[in-house]
C-alpha cells in the first residue's frame, strides 16, 4: 500500500467530494491534469481539482490515443500526484478496458485505484452502457466523475477526436448522457468538446457541476491538460488558451547547456568538488 495513503496528513486539508458538489451554481471549480510529483506540487496551491487523466498516455508516453493506457500506468501516476499534493481533490481516470465489461469489473478497478493511490475519486467516460456502472460504484462508496461529449477513449469508433453537438442526434445523446450521469449519482461531470450552447443547456438542466474542456464559460468549472496550457505539448487544440511557452523555455535552456558543454565553459571550477587534504587525512 502506498505511503500517501498511510500518511496521517494525506486527507487532512484536501478539498472533498461534497465541497466540489456544493459548488454547483456558486463558485467556479478550477481543474488541471497532473501526472507527476513535481508538477502536482506546483499546481496544488492554485487548483481545486487535480485530474490524473489518461491523457498521460499521449502527453507523457507518446501514445497516439488514450486506448493504450493501462490500470497499472494510472496507479503509478496517481501515487506520484498524491505525493506532490495535499490540498486539491485528486481524481484518477479509469482507463480504457478497465471498467466497460461489467459494474463488477469497474468496481475492482476503482477499488485498486483508490486503495493503491489514495486518490479520492475516479472518472469514467460515460457512454451508453456505463450509467448502471456509475450507480453501482457510487452505491458502494466510490465517488465518480462522469465524462461526456467528446470521449477520447472512443476515438477508434468516432474516427478521431471530434467535437460533438453539431447535429440534432449528437445534441440529444450528449444531453441524455449528462442527465443519466447525474441520475446515476456522479458528483460532477466533465463536458468535453461540445458546442457552447449545448454545454450551457447541460449546465442549466443537471443538478451537478459541469467541468468544461472545449465547452463553455457557463460551465461550473474548467479543466485543461496542463501540458497544453503551459505550451509543452507539441499540438495546441483550438479550445486551449496557452498561458506559457514551456517548450521554448526548455529548448532555450537545453541549447545554452549544450553550447556550454561544447565550449568547455560548463562546469566552472566553482561547480566542481575540490580535494580537501584535512578531510582525506581523517579517512
Ligand atoms: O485525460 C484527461 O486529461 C481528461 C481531460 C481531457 C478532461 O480526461
Amino acid at each position: 500500500m502506498s505511503e500517501s495513503i498511510n500518511s496521517p496528513r494525506s486527507h487532512v486539508s484536501r478539498t472533498t467530494v461534497p465541497q466540489i458538489r456544493e459548488r454547483k451554481g456558486k463558485e467556479k471549480i478550477v481543474g488541471l491534469t497532473a501526472y507527476s510529483t513535481p508538477i502536482a506540487a506546483i499546481l496544488d496551491p492554485f487548483v481545486d481539482l487535480l485530474l490524473v487523466g489518461d491523457s498521460l498516455g499521449m502527453v507523457v508516453h507518446g501514445l497516439p490515443t488514450t486506448v493504450g493506457v493501462t490500470l497499472d500506468m494510472m496507479i503509478m501516476h496517481g501515487r506520484a500526484v498524491m505525493r506532490g499534493s495535499n490540498r486539491a481533490l485528486v481524481v484518477a481516470d479509469l482507463p480504457f478496458g478497465s471498467y466497460e465489461r461489467s459494474p463488477q469489473q469497474a468496481h475492482d478497478s476503482a477499488v485498486r485505484v483508490l486503495q493503491e493511490t489514495g486518490c479520492q475519486a475516479v472518472k469514467l467516460e460515460a457512454g451508453e452502457g456505463c450509467f448502471d456502472t456509475i450507480a453501482f460504484l457510487v452505491q458502494r462508496g466510490i465517488p465518480v466523475v462522469g465524462h461526456i461529449g467528446l470521449r477520447p477513449q472512443a476515438a477508434n469508433v468516432h474516427g478521431g477526436f471530434k467535437a460533438k453537438g453539431r447535429t440534432m442526434t449528437e445534441r440529444e445523446s450528449a444531453l441524455a448522457e449528462a442527465h443519466a450521469v447525474d441520475e446515476a449519482g456522479a458528483f460532477a461531470v466533465v463536458v468535453e468538446g461540445v458546442s457552447n450552447d449545448l454545454a450551457d443547456q447541460i449546465t442549466q438542466t443537471i443538478s451537478i457541476p459541469t467541468i468544461g474542456i472545449g465547452a463553455s464559460s457557463s460551465c461550473g468549472g474548467q479543466i485543461l491538460v496542463t501540458d497544453d496550457m503551459i505550451g509543452l505539448f507539441e499540438r495546441t487544440p483550438k479550445f486551449v488558451r496557452r498561458y506559457g511557452a514551456a517548450r521554448e523555455l526548455i529548448g532555450r535552456a537545453v541549447e545554452a547547456y549544450a553550447a556550454d558543454v561544447r565550449s568547455g565553459s560548463f562546469p566552472a571550477f566553482s561547480e566542481t568538488y575540490t580535494f580537501k587534504p584535512k578531510a582525506a587525512a581523517a579517512d
